[in-house]
């Protein structure tokens, strides 16, 4: 028998009243790989890295994660959460913490780290994301870019087997996004199973193993990174990209 995925999400539907958002979502992420998901605003990026770590829950269809059903009981949501690292847009930093203070909160409510053993764990995460030097910074003493390597290293003190990232630059000035998506593209060639909701389609070529094209809700395209920078791409998915490009 072969191994079952990673993660693997099979006939996933997400409706808010009478908007149905997910339709029949199926695709799955081995171990290691990253996955880059794309789409046009509304497609429903969000809500399905929302609904793999249950921020949302699906109306139906299953998703599982390390062999398990994650939908089956919902009181467990948490612990689920506690192995998925998630990155937002807008970074979501605790504004009254400083850089270290940031990382080290997680792994002492919820790993039982002593104050000392999280502040040696925040301070190893700062150098892998390259600001040592910025530890008792305040988020707001602290560039786009820093901040959002900060919300990476929180993410990364809980020891997460998933990362998601919901489109994790788009609120950055230019010359910011390169040093964000470096720290991701370290991750992902370290080992991190990832799946990232961007348009950074050099990231994607320099790091994504596979490419999803969402449209109202559905996975239109599903395509192993070779294919989809190699051209093999379908009309619509190559007319959003000329858009995203140009
Ligand atoms: N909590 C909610 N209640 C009602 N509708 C919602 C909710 N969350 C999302 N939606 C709707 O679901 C659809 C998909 O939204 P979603 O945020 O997943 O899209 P997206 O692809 O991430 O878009 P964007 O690129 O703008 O971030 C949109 O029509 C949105 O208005
Ligand atoms: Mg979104």
């Amino acid at each position: 028998m072969t191994n079952p995925a990673f993660l693997e999400v099979t006939g996933v539907n997400k409706s808010f009243g009478p908007l149905q958002v997910l339709k029949e979502c199926s695709f799955s992420v081995n171990k290691g790989e990253t996955v880059v998901l794309i789409g046009p605003s509304g497609s429903g990026k969000s809500t399905l890295l929302r609904c793999i770590n249950l921020l949302e829950p699906p109306s139906d269809g299953s998703i599982r994660f390390q062999g398990k059903e994650i939908t089956e009981d919902l009181r467990n949501a948490d612990k689920l959460r506690a192995q998925i690292g998630m990155v937002f847009q807008n970074f979501e930093l605790f504004q009254h913490l400083n850089a270290v203070e940031n990382i080290m909160l997680a792994p002492m409510k919820v790993l039982g780290y002593s104050r000392h053993d999280a502040h040696d764990l925040a301070v190893e995460l700062l150098k892998k994301v390259h600001i040592p030097d910025r530890a008792d910074h305040l988020p707001d003493e602290l560039s786009g870019g820093q901040q959002q390597r900060v919300a990476i290293a929180r993410a990364l003190a809980m020891k997460p087997k998933l990362m998601l990232y919901d489109e994790p630059t788009s609120a950055l000035d230019p010359e910011m996004i390169r040093e964000v998506l470096d720290v991701m593209t370290e991750l992902s060639a370290d080992g991190m199973t990832s799946v990232c909701v961007t348009h950074e389609m050099g990231f994607a070529r320099r790091a994504a193993d596979r490419i999803i094209f969402m449209e109202q809700g559905s996975i239109i395209e599903n395509a192993s990174s070779d294919v989809f920078f190699g051209g093999e791409v379908s009309p619509r998915a190559q007319q959003f990209l000329n858009q995203i490009l140009h």
